[in-house]
């Protein structure tokens, strides 16, 4: 029998970024005891790649600004596939989640007259990225870590979830291997968070940091809870290209936000032809789109990107304000931004589908599970303007976890099924063996086939041959196995990994097959056009012989009060 440590809490928080920490803040502040679980270490988390700045009309900069501009700007730029109450709930509490940051330490850059400096970033109407230099999503996790972990919140990082549990239909428990100690811990809790965030490494080219795979949706589809809009993938319009190690790595919006302009290889100002008003600071579907057809036309770079340039603002100024982005080229490039271009394109950045929640509360369609963050789904619609994720975080971080606190207070703890658990323990060792086939190879050909069939334009003929690739992994993923113990075992993280990216990747495609029509970050090349049948949510769920099932659902009704807000849809 495999033996297992019990942490028994109120509420299981997966997943120490952004969301994870302001959801245990909440949960804390109201009452419940909280264990936040980490895959990596404490402060490695992926928010720290959103690095321009919070979105929030506090007007400080632009005085016009305020939610209802910023609620317009959130629905029109995701295309109206967004939810319009988790948009208003954004565009009303952002404001006060930044300030909020502030009273807790978070040290932001500032107008002359001292207030909090905000920036420009593409599809919002104003000036309104509350930032700090080009490091805001490191600023955050160090200011809500520090107000929080030196609390009554258990902090228990390295550790891998490998399953959760249900009990008579609600959530029992979850359990995870702590590949410190090649030891299983089994975690009992009222209510379950999941903020795991996204599940960008699916793909080749991205900005994601190793481990956004997907483990927290899959693990919770697993168990039954809804994806919703998994085809919306956020393609970022600037990665570094070159040199091929940090091929991806985010080059901050910050940098069109602060006067970057974009030019091909020819020295054309190509966003003029594409978005003559906007420009650099169109939504960032329409800028990716743009530097695609470029490159695809020929008139890219040699490393196959385009040219992002900002020396023009001179060095005092870049490297005042983008200190990271002048490092960054300067260590990984041997470019000196302040006076040489750099070489950007695409990179997947961010999943705007995921797992369905209440807006109000982040409650899943299973009894006692939340979710927020990158792996919740709704807010963003087809596709989330810059800074929006950031608000997000913290808006909706704080409201699950006071959502769940709520819950747990009502809620008991439910005993799981021995039996299960045991069986859970096996199935994760089973996957060290001897001459098991070998799970990086498999990730690998998957992350390439995506990048290759999945990417800024689609086609039914490349989904289905993505599907098939898939398809082919599920049925081999008995055979991996790797050598080694539980102790550190990056080849048996990478078993996991495999088998939640194969349920993240399965329902990207099979959306993005049923989808037909194109909208924001989902562009099919043989349905060109917006449709207004497509107005709707398409759900992925687990039924009952394990087989992914796709429905789709409308979306509701925007009241009339939010509706005058908004420029309303045209169709051609
Ligand atoms: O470009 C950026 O700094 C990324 C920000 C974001 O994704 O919100």
């Amino acid at each position: 029998m495999g033996g297992y440590e019990v942490v028994e809490t109120d509420i299981l928080i997966i997943g120490a970024g952004g969301a994870g920490m302001r959801a245990a803040l909440a949960a804390l502040e109201n009452g419940s005891k909280v264990v936040v679980v980490s895959k990596s270490v404490l402060g490695k988390a992926h928010t720290v790649m959103a690095e321009g700045g919070i979105a929030a009309s506090v007007g400080n900069v632009d005085s016009k600004d305020n939610w209802e501009v910023h609620f317009s700007d959130t629905i029109v730029e995701g295309v109206y596939l967004g939810n319009w109450r988790m948009a208003e709930i954004l565009a009303k509490e952002a404001p006060e989640r930044v300030f909020e940051l502030e009273r807790f330490g978070a040290i932001f850059d500032r107008t002359p007259e001292g207030k909090i400096m905000q920036r420009a970033f593409g599809g919002h109407t104003y000036r309104r990225l509350c930032h700090v230099g080009d490091k805001t999503g490191l600023e955050i996790i160090r200011t809500l870590e520090d107000r929080t972990i030196h609390r009554d919140v258990k902090v228990m990082d390295e550790i891998y979830i490998t399953k959760l549990f249900k009990s008579g239909g609600a959530f029992a428990g979850a359990l995870g291997l702590s590949m410190r100690e090649g030891k299983f811990y089994f975690f009992k809790a009222k209510a379950l968070i999941v903020s795991t965030g996204g599940g960008g490494r699916v793909y080749k080219i991205t900005s994601n940091s190793w481990e956004s795979t997907g483990d927290g949706l899959a693990l919770a589809y697993k168990i039954g809870v809804e994806l919703q809009d998994m085809e919306m993938i956020q393609f970022h319009p600037t990665g570094m290209v070159y040199p091929p190690g940090v091929a991806g790595l985010l080059v901050t919006e910050g940098v069109r936000g602060e006067g970057g302009i974009l030019t091909n290889i020819k020295g054309e100002r190509f966003m003029l032809r594409y978005s003559p008003e906007k420009k650099e600071l169109d939504a960032r579907d329409v800028v990716a789109r743009s530097i695609y057809y470029e490159i695809q036309a020929g008139r890219g770079t040699e490393h196959g990107g385009v040219y992002l340039d900002i020396s023009h603002k001179g060095a005092d100024f870049i490297k005042k304000k983008l200190p990271g982005m002048y490092s960054q080229f300067k260590e990984f490039a041997g470019v000196d931004i302040t006076k040489e271009k750099m070489e950007v394109g695409p990179t997947v950045h961010y999943q705007m589908g995921g797992i369905r929640v209440d807006p109000e509360t982040g409650a899943t369609n299973v009894e006692g599970v939340f979710a927020a963050g990158e792996v919740a789904s709704g807010l963003h619609g087809a596709n989330r303007l810059g800074g929006n994720s950031l608000a997000d975080i913290l808006v909706f971080g704080k409201r699950t976890g006071e959502g769940a606190s709520k819950y747990a207070k009502k809620a008991k703890t439910r005993p799981a099924d021995e039996k299960e658990i045991q069986s859970a323990i096996n199935e994760a060792e089973s996957y060290i063996r001897e001459n098991g086939a070998n799970p990086n190879v498999m990730i690998e050909k998957l992350r390439e086939t995506m990048s290759s069939k999945v990417g800024i334009i689609r086609n039914e003929n490349d989904l289905q041959e993505a599907l098939s690739v898939i398809e082919e992994m599920k049925a081999q993923l008995k055979d991996v196995g790797v050598k080694g113990t539980l102790v550190y075992n990056k080849g048996l993280l990478a078993c996991f990994e495999l088998s939640n990216m194969l349920v993240a990747t399965e329902a990207i495609v099979k959306s993005a097959i049923m989808r037909k029509e194109s909208r924001g970050a989902h562009t099919r090349s043989d349905y060109p056009k917006r449709s207004r049948e497509w107005l709707r949510n398409i759900i992925c769920s687990i039924g009952n012989d394990g087989s992914m099932e796709l429905s789709t659902i409308p979306l509701t009704e925007m009241p009339d009060n939010l509706k005058k807000l908004v420029k309303p849809e045209v169709y051609e």
